[in-house]
């Protein structure tokens, strides 16, 4: 067991990175096993894994869950243990924002309009700006995020290319709990009866799979059957995009695509997309 060494200051921090290869792993602490598995991911990547810790208030809007988002950073500190030489960055607010909201803002595509953004406006922005000023601060050779949140990584990959950032960003695949619902720091809030009604995103998930080879309209329906099917569960949205370009694909696309959904369950809000093959079996 060794502690992470912690840093809350900008240039305490980067003293420490001097002249060293770093993999970044941002998050906004209460880390699970989804995290641990970026920051086992991240240490393959270069010699010093950064795991930044910071719940950025720039992402949440006036009504979303910034005050009651959960924090820990003592058990953070205790599951970094199991790694050998991790680098914690753990800003203040104050730290990270000295003047207040910044006057310069990340502002991403119309895709930040779409999905999550269409009910958190200003949300992906937030996430662009935070994320811009830790690559910023660590300048790391590699940055690793989730597959959990498909669309913040697609709009942090294509920031990362349209602004020539000179970062690789790497994305780790989603950890599940065994009856299938993504980890997230949010099922925390899950009565037990939610928590047994959550892992209907997953299986609406697996029933657009199943279906995929009918098509568009047969994925859908079959992951909405699912989802119809949970009384607890209220569907945000369910959509199929195309990986390239993150928009919703047509009903003759054939090949690739990812299935996003979005549901609240009580005052809880939960996310899960999957990948997924469309009308292969069309001539
Ligand atoms: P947070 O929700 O703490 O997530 C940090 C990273 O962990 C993200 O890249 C997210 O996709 C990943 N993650 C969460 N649950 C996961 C799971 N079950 N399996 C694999 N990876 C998982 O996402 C954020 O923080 C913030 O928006 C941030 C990028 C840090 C900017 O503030």
């Amino acid at each position: 067991m060794t502690r992470p060494v912690v840093h809350e200051g900008i240039a305490a921090l980067r003293a420490a990175l001097a002249g060293r290869s770093t993999a970044l792993v941002p998050t906004m602490g209460a880390l699970h096993a989804g995290h641990l598995s970026l920051v086992e991911l991240a240490a393959g990547l270069a010699d010093t894994v950064v795991v930044s810790i910071f719940v950025n208030p720039l992402q949440f809007g006036p009504s979303e869950d910034l005050d009651r988002y959960p924090r820990d950073l003592e058990g953070d500190l205790e599951a970094l243990s199991r790694f050998d030489g991790v680098v914690v960055f753990a800003p203040s607010v104050a730290e990270m924002y000295p003047a207040g909201a910044p006057g310069t803002k990340v502002v991403g595509g119309p895709v930040t309009a779409l999905y999550e953004g269409r009910s958190r406006p200003g949300h992906f922005d937030g996430v662009l700006t935070v994320v811009a000023k830790l690559l910023g601060i660590v300048g790391p050779e590699v940055a690793v995020f989730g597959q959990k949140d498909a669309q913040q990584l697609f709009l942090i990959e294509r920031m990362v290319a349209e602004l020539n950032i000179p970062t690789r960003v790497v994305a780790g695949a989603i950890e599940r709990a065994e009856d299938g619902l993504a980890l997230s720091s949010r099922n925390r809030f899950l009565s037990a009866e939610e928590r047994r009604a959550a892992t209907a995103l997953h299986r609406a998930l697996e029933a657009a799979q199943a279906s995929a080879d009918h098509g568009l309209a047969a994925a859908v329906a079959a992951a909405q059957s699912v989802v119809v099917g949970e009384e607890l569960v209220r569907l945000d949205y369910l959509e199929v995009v195309d990986p390239g370009t993150f928009l919703p694909v047509g009903d003759d696309h054939r090949g690739p695509a990812r299935a996003l959904i979005a549901a609240q369950l009580g005052s809880t809000r939960l996310i899960d997309n999957d990948a997924l093959y469309l009308n292969r079996a069309r001539p």
